[in-house]
This record gives structure tokens, C-alpha cells and sequence, in this order.
């Protein structure tokens, strides 16, 4: 499937809904973290299947922080679980791991199995490259890159007007990775939410009222298929 331009090479989602999945059936909002945390499971394994070769995904970013503690905890146990389960099963599941965002605040747990996935990711040719965008936000990004550029400058690296594209976005997170072509929001939220805002400039957005805990593997097929009808212009026409 891959090197056909109609399909995509790397998807983006925003998983978004839990909370609501949760409050429909009477349960706490975790138990909707918890089982978005399965469909993340299920829908990274597809794109490995069906030959994605990147999948970027929004766990938790920098504005989450202003949720209950209780609420926090539980994302981050869950990105905990899933970690140490991954970190047996990656270089035989062929799947890479990495991080996008600052990871500084989080526990040193969580940072410590962070660092050990992307290290671990880093020694096998992997069929799927997944992003967790952690304590991510776009605009944050967008300002360290500036002022990565801006220090380049001062060390006499580069003149500010030698400052283009190719060396601004190798301060990205995603700096040697491709753009995303796809851009997936469920939920039924018409929004961008400071995700991957440099990057998504010319990616394909579908969003869906499916909450995410709901979202399945033939969905994804579904929008798969809307995006290989859309024709893509790139600004030009
Ligand atoms: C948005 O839904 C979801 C989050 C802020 C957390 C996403 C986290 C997970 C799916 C679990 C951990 C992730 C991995 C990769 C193992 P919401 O809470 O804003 O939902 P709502 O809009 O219905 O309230």
C-alpha cells in the first residue's frame, strides 16, 4: 500500500471525546481515559497493518494540566501502563516510539520510561513511527524553535535572513519526519486545539462525531478512503 499518493503517510488524531463517552454511561471521566486509551491501542496497531508509516496522536497537552488531579493522575498512569507494556513488545510489534512536547513536568517515572521507549525505539527498523504529543502544544513549539533560531543568530550560526524553513522546522519536535496528511478530530469538536499548528498547514481534516473511545479500525478505513478522493493542491491550483 505505500507510495500510492492518495494514501496517507502520516495521520494525526486528536483523541477527544473520553470524558463524554464516560459521562453517557454514568461513569467517571477516567473510565473513559481508560478505554480511549485501548481504541489508541487498537487503531495504532491497524495503521502498522494497513502500512501508515506515521501515526501522531494527542495524549495530553500543555492546558490538560488544568484538570482535577485526580483526572491527571489517571491519563498518566495509563500512559505509564501502556509504556512498560510497550517496551517488551516494541521491536517485535515493529513499532517505534517518540515523544513530542516538554517533559520536564511530568513525574520522573513517566519521564524515565519515556526516555527508555525513544532509546529503545531507536536501535530496530521500525514499520510505524508513533508520536505522543505529551505536555504538547503548538504554539510552544512554534516559540522554541524561535528561539532556537534566534540563538543561532546571536552565535554568528546563521544571518536572520538565511533563516528558512528547512532550518526553522529542525527545531520541531517532528523535525525529520514528514507533515502530517491527515488530520482526524472525533468527537464532533470543529476545532485545531494547538495541534501540530506549523506542521498540519496543508493536511486534509475530517472530524467525526464519534467520541473517541467509539472510534474503530473500519472508521479509520472509512476516512482513509474520503482522503484518497480529496484533491490535494498545496496552494496551487
Ligand atoms: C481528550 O478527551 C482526551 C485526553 C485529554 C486524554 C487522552 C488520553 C488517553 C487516550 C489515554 C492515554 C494515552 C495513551 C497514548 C496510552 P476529553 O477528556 O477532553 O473528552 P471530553 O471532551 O469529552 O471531555
Amino acid at each position: 500500500m505505500r507510495g500510492d499518493v492518495n494514501r496517507p503517510r502520516h495521520i494525526a488524531i486528536i483523541m477527544d471525546g473520553n470524558g463524554r463517552w464516560a459521562k453517557k454511561r454514568g461513569l467517571p471521566r477516567t473510565a473513559g481515559h481508560a478505554v480511549g486509551a485501548e481504541t489508541f491501542r487498537t487503531i495504532a496497531t491497524h495503521c502498522k497493518n494497513i502500512g501508515i508509516e506515521y501515526l501522531t496522536v494527542f495524549a495530553f497537552s500543555t492546558e490538560n494540566w488544568k484538570r482535577s488531579d485526580e483526572e491527571v493522575a489517571t491519563i498518566m498512569t495509563l500512559l505509564e501502563k501502556y509504556l512498560l507494556e510497550a517496551i517488551d513488545s516494541m521491536a517485535e510489534n515493529k513499532i517505534q516510539l517518540r515523544f513530542f512536547g516538554d517533559l520536564t513536568p511530568l513525574s520522573a517515572k513517566l519521564r524515565t520510561l519515556c526516555q527508555e521507549t525513544q532509546g529503545i525505539s531507536e536501535t530496530y527498523e521500525s514499520e510505524l513511527q508513533v508520536n505522543i504529543c505529551l505536555n504538547y502544544g503548538g504554539r510552544d513549539e512554534i516559540l522554541n524553535a524561535v528561539r532556537a533560531c534566534a540563538s543561532d543568530c546571536l552565535e554568528g550560526k546563521i544571518k536572520p535572513e538565511e533563516i528558512d524553513h528547512e532550518c526553522f522546522t529542525k527545531h520541531l519536535y517532528s523535525a525529520d519526519i514528514p507533515d502530517p496528511d491527515l488530520v482526524i478530530r472525533p468527537s464532533g469538536e470543529v476545532r485545531v486545539s494547538n495541534f501540530l499548528l506549523w506542521q498540519s498547514a496543508y493536511a486534509e481534516y475530517f472530524y467525526t462525531d464519534t467520541l473517541w473511545p467509539d472510534f474503530t479500525a473500519s472508521e479509520l478505513n472509512h476516512i482513509i478512503n474520503e482522503f484518497s478522493k480529496r484533491q490535494r493542491r498545496f496552494g496551487g491550483i
